[in-house]
């Protein structure tokens, strides 16, 4: 299959509207990373995106609508602080579960009663999902377990041959997914931390939690149970505090490879004298950087060595997140 990468013009969003009602797979921009995207309601279409990433079949899907979609056919109810959330932080990267109606098939939430619902605020997300007229599955348009895509060239490189249409909205300015919400209880809470975080949200609505696995449980949000978004080389992590170990890590490996280090840029000034990636000053470049860096990474280095930043709040937490869980370093509590 020849697979097309089109800007968002007119016709490119009615060919993209024509696959997807075909039950075809289409890759989208959105604001946090590329989605590959199927129509909600078709069992084989939301099928083929489990098929075509590798995913395993107990980890559910967001449902991306546009901004002026009806949602209460899809969802069992609303709490007073989940319609003032949707006020204030949609369109935008906060994805809310609420109890579902079932309406969708039953491939999108593997088997939860729940649904989870995403209105992106990427105008080539918007006039996707406006094209589609219809709610349109979308995990993160990467193969299960690589680095998710912030261009269409990270898409194609994945999927290249096996989708009809990559629709190129340009780089992603989020970098890192959205904040996953539970929206079924008495108050929100935390699924997966995003660029919309814990302090942003209990200011709106007073109070915010975040979800903590227990040992042995089903995690709520069963994404987080996997290990995710790694670059395709060897790794090695140190906190920030370790940095003599990580240089002695490094000249090991330049011995036969080609190390390169992944740190902020006020460790990259320090480290000069080595190859290194620099992921940015503030939390919102690194949440840009990260994902571009690590595959970067995997390219060029035989081993890529994470340098945990220094501030760990806000943003940060998610970034944090996904860099760990990148390196293989991440240890659920
Ligand atoms: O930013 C994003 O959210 C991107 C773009 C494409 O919109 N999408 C994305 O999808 O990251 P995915 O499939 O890679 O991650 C979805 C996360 C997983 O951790 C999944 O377990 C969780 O959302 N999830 C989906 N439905 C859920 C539900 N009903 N209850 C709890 N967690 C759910
Ligand atoms: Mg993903």
């Amino acid at each position: 299959m020849e697979t097309k990468i089109l800007r968002p013009s007119p016709s490119a969003l009615r060919l993209a509207a024509e696959y997807i009602a075909d039950g075809e797979a289409v890759a989208f921009h959105t604001e946090t990373v590329y989605g590959l995207g199927a129509n909600a309601f078709s069992d084989e279409a939301v099928l083929k995106i489990f098929a075509l990433k590798g995913r395993p079949t107990d980890n559910p899907l967001i449902v991306h609508v546009h901004a002026d979609y009806d949602i209460s056919p899809l969802i069992d109810g609303e709490p007073p602080y989940a319609a003032t959330l949707r006020k204030r932080f949609l369109p935008g990267p906060l994805t809310m579960v609420y109890p579902s109606k079932g309406k969708v098939s039953r491939y999108v939430s593997c088997g939860l009663d729940t649904l989870a619902i995403r209105v992106p605020s990427s105008p080539t997300a918007q006039a996707f999902l406006k094209a589609a007229a219809l709610p349109i599955v979308a995990p993160s348009a990467n193969l299960s377990k690589h680095v998710s895509p912030v261009t269409a060239r990270h898409v194609d490189d994945d999927f290249h041959g096996k989708i009809p249409l990559i629709l190129d909205g340009g780089d992603c300015s989020g970098g890192i997914e959205s904040t996953v919400l539970d929206c079924t209880g008495e108050k929100p809470v935390i699924l997966r931390e995003g660029l919309v975080t814990r302090e942003m949200i209990a200011a709106a609505v007073g109070d915010c939690g975040i979800y903590a696995m227990k040992k042995g449980e089903r995690p709520k949000s069963p994404g987080m149970a996997y290990k995710h978004y790694s670059p395709r080389c060897k790794t090695a992590y140190f906190t920030g505090d370790r940095l003599g170990d990580a240089v002695a890590c490094y000249r090991e490996e330049e011995k036969e490879g080609s190390p390169y280090f992944l740190c902020e840029s006020k460790v990259c000034a320090v480290l000069k004298e080595y190859n290194a990636f620099d992921l940015g000053g503030t939390p919102e470049e690194m949440a840009r950087r990260l994902y571009s860096l690590l595959r970067k990474g995997e390219q060029k280095a035989s081993l890529l060595i994470g340098i945990e930043p220094y501030e760990k709040e806000g943003v940060m937490a998610g970034v944090l997140n996904r860099m760990k869980r990148a390196f293989g370093v991440y240890h659920e509590t």
